[in-house]
């Protein structure tokens, strides 16, 4: 017995809205900034830019034509799809190693999906009214000192997801997507205005695109590859069950470039709020995990309309946070929906509940177990290394591999409705570009 029906997307657009719901989350508004400033900005960015065009982008298509060939989920898509190219099922732990991904990064998102709603609870009753840097700064220390209220948002962030995905509802989000999205975007240019009343715009342009090209070393170039991929949902197997709901006639590479440009739109959009802030303050530009929780609350404070505006910024956000976790849970849930006697609503649960686990792990590396666990790191940091650095890049270099190698050459280019240059272009990026790229950056990080 099948338990997945195969019902297809009703339009490209309705397939664009919910690549688009995973793609951009708290990657493009949480983590890029914060990484921009521990990497020494601009030419972080500037390496980050070529990752998502010339390796995340291709690797995008690559997922979505996997899944459309392969009609199921992400491990008998590349099963069935290796079967058919005359290739090993070995090839199936691409998705397996997915599917973990999934699960890991789903722990640690919960966690700042929580934050997300605690500030949107503070915007609501005044917290950052009139408050100074130091005030804004002291009220997210105490959040991350308390284990009990990092928990109670961590819950309340999981019990939503698990919900959603529960009831199998996912896809009822899409429409909401094609108006939140435009309004996060819209209260982003509210923001960068703001920052252009700081005084420091100008600075944090400079910041963001002119390179200091000494910044840039091994570690920051995995950085930037790794978060291309985090920030695009790739090499978790996501973008490879999405595809397989594809019908025939949807251009993949079209389609791919609308979901990478909102994507980063939305990034570059977020760092150009969030560094005038920090330049106005002195704050510091590697405060990591923290950055947006300490700078855009000093905004709202001290702006007028602030109270709505947070209110809808975090809010906004913690949609955001959950379309994309909701992605993250769908594949975990697919997995164990097909290997056990489970139904879909008890393999949510199941799922869920694993995860929410793994994430009081990461939450309690804040506070009260902040000892190395392993290579030196936290329970978050670990989570957060060894996905974004390792299993992400891998899983998409074993995606693009097979793809670029493996796959019949004139099916691919049919595919893709690709010929003369535009072809060669497509094989020089899939078989040497992207799989070199991954392969270079990440020998020479070890
Ligand atoms: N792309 C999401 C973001 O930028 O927030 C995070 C994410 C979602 C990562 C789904 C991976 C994934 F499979
Ligand atoms: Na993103």
């Amino acid at each position: 017995m099948s338990k997945t029906t195969h019902a297809q997307w009703s339009s490209r657009f309705s397939f664009i809205l919910a690549a688009t719901g995973s793609a951009v989350g708290l990657g493009n508004i949480w983590k890029f900034p914060y990484m921009v400033g521990e990497s020494g900005g601009a030419a972080f960015v500037l390496v980050y830019l070529l990752c998502i065009g010339l390796i995340g982008l291709p690797i995008l298509v690559t997922e979505w034509m996997i899944g459309r060939r392969g009609q199921s989920n992400p491990v008998n898509a590349m099963a069935s799809v290796a079967a058919k190219a005359g290739q090993p099922k070995v090839w199936a732990l691409v998705g397996v190693a997915g599917v973990i991904g999934a699960f890991l990064i789903l722990s640690f998102y919960s966690v700042i999906g929580g934050w997300s709603l605690y500030y949107t609870l503070g915007s609501v009753t005044g917290d950052f009214s009139g408050q100074d840097a130091d005030g804004i700064g002291a009220l997210f220390s105490g959040m991350l000192a308390s284990p009990g209220l990092l928990l109670l948002w961590h819950s309340i962030f999981m019990l939503l997801v698990i919900g959603i995905v529960a009831r199998g509802v996912t896809k009822g989000l899409e429409g909401a997507v094609n108006v939140l999205m435009p309004a996060l975007a819209l209260l982003l240019v509210v923001l960068v205005g703001y920052g252009m009343t700081t005084g420091h715009f100008g600075e944090a342009l400079n910041y963001l695109f002119n390179p200091d090209w000494s910044a840039l070393n091994g570690e920051v170039v995995l950085a930037a590859l790794g978060h291309a991929f985090f920030t695009l949902s790739l090499g978790m197997g996501i973008m490879i069950a999405y595809g397989s709901y594809l019908g025939e006639k949807v251009d993949l590479i079209k389609t791919a470039r609308t979901v990478v440009i909102m994507d980063t739109v939305i990034a570059l959009g977020a760092g150009l709020a969030i560094f005038p802030i920090v330049f106005a303050n002195q704050l510091d530009l590697a405060s990591g995990p923290s950055l947006i929780f300490v700078t855009l609350p000093l905004a709202f404070g001290n702006m007028g309309g602030g109270l709505i505006l947070g209110l809808m910024f975090f809010l906004l956000l913690t949609f955001a946070a959950l379309t994309s976790a909701i992605s993250l849970l769908e594949p975990v849930v697919e997995f164990v929906e097909e290997r056990t006697p489970l139904s879909r609503s008890a393999s949510a649960v199941v799922s869920g509940i694993g995860a929410w686990a793994l994430g009081i792990a990461a939450l309690l590396s804040f506070n009260v177990w902040s000892d190395p666990v392993l290579f030196g790191l936290g329970v978050f940091d670990l989570l957060d290394k060894l996905t974004s650095k390792f299993m992400l890049p891998l899983t998409g270099l074993g995606a693009i591999l097979f793809a670029g190698w493996f796959l019949n050459r004139e099916g691919v280019a049919e595919d893709l409705g690709l010929s003369g240059g535009k072809e060669v272009l497509w094989v020089a990026l899939t078989r040497f570009v992207a799989p070199i790229g991954v392969a270079v950056v990440f020998i020479s990080s070890l």
